[in-house]
């Protein structure tokens, strides 16, 4: 990915592999991003694992690294880099939510419940960094073409087949133009904006055994 950004564009690429789990990462970035000679001004909180199953049989380790990575590391890295941000009067975080955060979704109720945290997260801080000059977006793609779910094994689920999928590309597009448009929750597709309306309207009640059908683990 750095070598094509460096054959495309006149950019400095610098990478750093690590956990953004671990305690100590925000001080990992904080030295790489210094030793560059630079400072934080968006982060992307990117990374994410999904689980699926049935909440009650799913391993307790596969739980536990789900909460570290889709709600605790954001939230530490976006922590982290505010303080400096609100100073200069300036940046911005992107989010990764999911449009499952907008109702809950059996069968990947933990995923489903980090997207809902990352969602609301996003939004009540979006609000009190506004008069700072500091922008937060969260984005909330529907599925995706990555191999996001067959990590999981549930790429032979029915929703794989019933939502469309996008690319990575569409939804880094939308993520940051509606960044750099100032909003605060951005759906990638058209089709998706639909999803989202439809999800946010209806009652849980009644999406819930929707969201069963589509993600019930059918070969596991
Ligand atoms: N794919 C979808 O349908 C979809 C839909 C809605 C939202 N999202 C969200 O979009 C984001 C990206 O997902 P994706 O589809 O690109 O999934 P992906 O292809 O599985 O990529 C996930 C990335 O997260 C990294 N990662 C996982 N745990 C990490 C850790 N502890 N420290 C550092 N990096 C870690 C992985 O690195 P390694 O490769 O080194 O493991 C990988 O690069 C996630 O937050 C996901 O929740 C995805």
């Amino acid at each position: 990915m750095a070598d094509e950004l460096r054959a495309a564009h006149p950019v400095h690429v610098a990478t750093l592999s690590l956990d953004v789990a671990a305690p100590e990462a925000p001080a990992a970035i904080d030295a790489a991003l210094a030793a560059a000679g630079g400072y934080c001004d968006l982060l992307v909180n990117n990374a994410g694992i999904g689980v699926s199953g049935h909440f009650a049989g799913l391993p307790g380790a596969d739980v536990d690294q789900l909460l570290a990575v889709n709600m605790v590391a954001p939230t530490r890295l976006m922590h982290h880099v505010l303080p400096g941000m609100r100073a200069r009067r300036r940046g911005g975080v992107i989010n990764l939510a999911s449009l499952g955060g907008f109702a809950p979704g059996p069968y990947q109720a933990p995923y489903y419940a980090s997207r809902a945290y990352i969602l609301s997260l996003s939004e009540a801080v979006a609000h009190e960094m506004a008069p700072h000059g500091v922008r937060i977006t969260a984005v909330a793609p529907g599925p995706v073409s990555t191999g996001f779910h067959a990590k999981m094994g549930a790429d032979r689920d029915i929703y794989r087949w019933a939502v469309p999928a996008i690319s990575p590309e569409t939804v880094a597009r939308w993520a940051v133009t509606a960044h750099n448009l100032g909003a605060r929750v951005v759906v990638p597709g058209f089709i998706n904006n639909v999803l989202a309306l439809f999800l946010r309207l209806m009652p849980h009640r009644l999406t819930e055994p929707i969201q069963g059908w589509l993600f019930y683990p059918r070969n596991r």
